[in-house]
């Protein structure tokens, strides 16, 4: 185990599952102490902090919930007061109403702006005072920022403003080495996409949109998990006030489909039912 006294300290909200806890692992491959956060799964923290610890690296659990100032603020003490510093922090919670724009009452909108845009801005203040060596933000966001699809606009909007806010603080903590990027996801693999696409009543079946994907497959946690390690790593250090999309392609295409063309024009691109699985392909 790297000393914990030395390691590199990093804080990533919404620790306990789906991509907030690979990342968590991942880091702990390089040896950073992690302070592995969650809302309400203590356990799943637990077992987190321990493939931390299993993978070479140390941290802590911490509770909180991003959609209360006073809640972020108490984190942020407790990082002082354990760790005196900071080096990386992930924004990576998330939570939202999805619902058609005509729906979204008033507690809709400001616990979206609360739990997505606000907790972002409040944590990046103080993870930069921490922040006494340079350092890394990263805010999760997603391609409901830059696409309009059923039921997604306030959350949609609201990482928007992240990214807006990811260039704005690129600006102003550069002078301090803070680096500051947003990774934007497309259909990722974890327990928020299954309740999106099995939960919203109505909503169309995945598989429609899988088969429009040029990498014609979901993206995974790993996925999402390797570009945000990329973007806290020293190989990104020049790096900053930028969105990486990591969506398979999903944010380039648009209408009319190869998924909806027919022979011969659809052969010319979409293998036939039946041949190799095109998704298993490696490039060389
Ligand atoms: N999955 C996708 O398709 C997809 C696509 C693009 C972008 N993203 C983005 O990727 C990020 C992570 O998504 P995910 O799918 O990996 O999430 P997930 O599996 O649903 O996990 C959510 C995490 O956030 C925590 N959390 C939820 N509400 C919170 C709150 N109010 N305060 C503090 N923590 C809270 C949860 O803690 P508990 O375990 O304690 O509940 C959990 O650790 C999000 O920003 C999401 O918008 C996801």
């Amino acid at each position: 185990m790297t000393d914990s006294t030395t390691a590199p300290i990093a804080l990533i909200t919404g620790a306990s599952r789906g991509i907030g806890r690979l990342l968590a692992q991942k880091l702990g491959q390089r040896g950073v102490t992690v302070v592995v956060t969650y809302k309400g799964n203590a356990d799943l923290a637990e077992q987190s902090l321990a493939d931390v610890r299993a993978a070479g690296g140390d941290g802590i659990t911490a509770q909180v919930d991003i959609e209360q100032p006073e809640s972020i603020d108490a984190l942020f003490d407790l990082v002082r007061d354990t760790y005196g510093r900071l080096d990386m922090f992930v924004a990576n919670a998330a939570a939202s109403a999805f619902k058609p724009v005509a729906d979204l009452k008033l507690h809709h909108l400001d616990r979206s702006y609360a739990t997505n845009a606000r907790s972002f801005v409040l944590g990046a203040q103080r993870a930069a005072e921490l922040m006494d060596r340079g350092g890394r933000i990263v805010v999760v966001t997603s391609y409901g920022s830059l696409r309009a699809f059923p039921t997604y606009a306030a959350l949609g909007a609201a990482k928007a403003m992240t990214e807006a806010y990811t260039k704005y603080m690129a600006v102003e903590f550069g002078p301090r080495q803070i680096t500051v990027n947003a990774v934007n996801g497309g259909l990722i693999d974890t327990d928020s996409l299954d309740y999106f696409y099995n939960s919203v009543p109505g909503m169309a079946p995945m598989s429609s949109v899988i088969e429009k994907l040029p990498l014609q497959r979901p993206g995974t946690a790993d996925d999402m998990a390797d570009a945000v390690d990329f973007l806290l790593s020293d190989r990104a250090s020049y790096i900053t006030g930028q969105t990486l999309s990591v969506d398979g392609g999903l944010t380039v295409i648009a209408p009319p489909y190869w998924a909806d063309t027919t022979s011969p024009l659809r052969d010319a691109v979409l293998p036939a039912a039946g041949a190799a699985d095109p998704a298993a392909g490696t490039a060389e």
